[in-house]
């Protein structure tokens, strides 16, 4: 389990419950990229058979969320948007370092810390929700999500040393705190 160094704000909170179509479409693609990400892993890495098993359920899971916010989109009359950048993921990618091997530490660790990150949000928003059927979807997502970030780090302790595992990941804590300071409020998960 991955204790985050920075709590999300308020502010935060309140621009998405104001917005809540615009936060909706970004956490459809956001999902959509989940599973992406668990899927170039594979690609990456098809000779780790402990990564590869794991990827391959958490692909089909962020798929299975994906599917689930879409219905929602549709409900709603909206439509899925392009592919856009999430400043926010793409910052906190710039921290990961080149080398066979640091560059695979680094990619599970981000992986588990978005994961982290998205937990926290999903949890915040379902306790800020009012319809009880959008609530109750919320909560079941961050429980599922509550699962991926440990299974990012359980995945970097079998392939590197736990002391090595310990110390970037404080690292990268510390960054991602960092970025989260820096990054413009907006309706949307990140
Ligand atoms: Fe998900
Ligand atoms: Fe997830």
């Amino acid at each position: 389990m991955i204790t985050l160094q920075a709590a999300s704000s308020p502010a935060w909170l309140r621009a998405v419950m104001e917005n809540f179509d615009a936060f909706l479409l970004d956490h459809a693609a956001a999902e959509r990229k989940a599973s992406a990400v668990a899927l170039s892993l594979i690609t990456h890495y098809p000779d780790c058979k402990q990564l590869v098993a794991a990827m391959m359920d958490l692909a089909r899971e962020e798929l299975e969320h994906f599917y689930q916010v879409y219905l929602r989109v549709e409900e709603r009359g909206l439509h899925l948007g392009p592919d856009t950048k999430d400043p926010y993921v793409r910052a906190l990618r710039a921290e990961i370092r080149n080398g066979r091997d640091d560059y695979f530490l680094d990619r599970l660790l981000v992986g588990g810390i978005v994961e982290a990150r998205g937990c926290e949000r999903f949890g915040m928003i379902a306790e800020a929700l009012t319809d009880p059927a959008l609530q109750s979807f919320y909560r079941e997502i961050a429980a599922s999500e509550a699962k991926h970030d440990a299974l990012f780090v359980e995945l970097a302790n079998e392939y590197f040393p736990r002391g090595s595992v310990d110390q970037r990941l404080e690292a990268l804590l510390a960054a991602e705190a960092k970025i989260l300071r820096g990054l413009a409020i907006r309706p949307a998960l990140h």
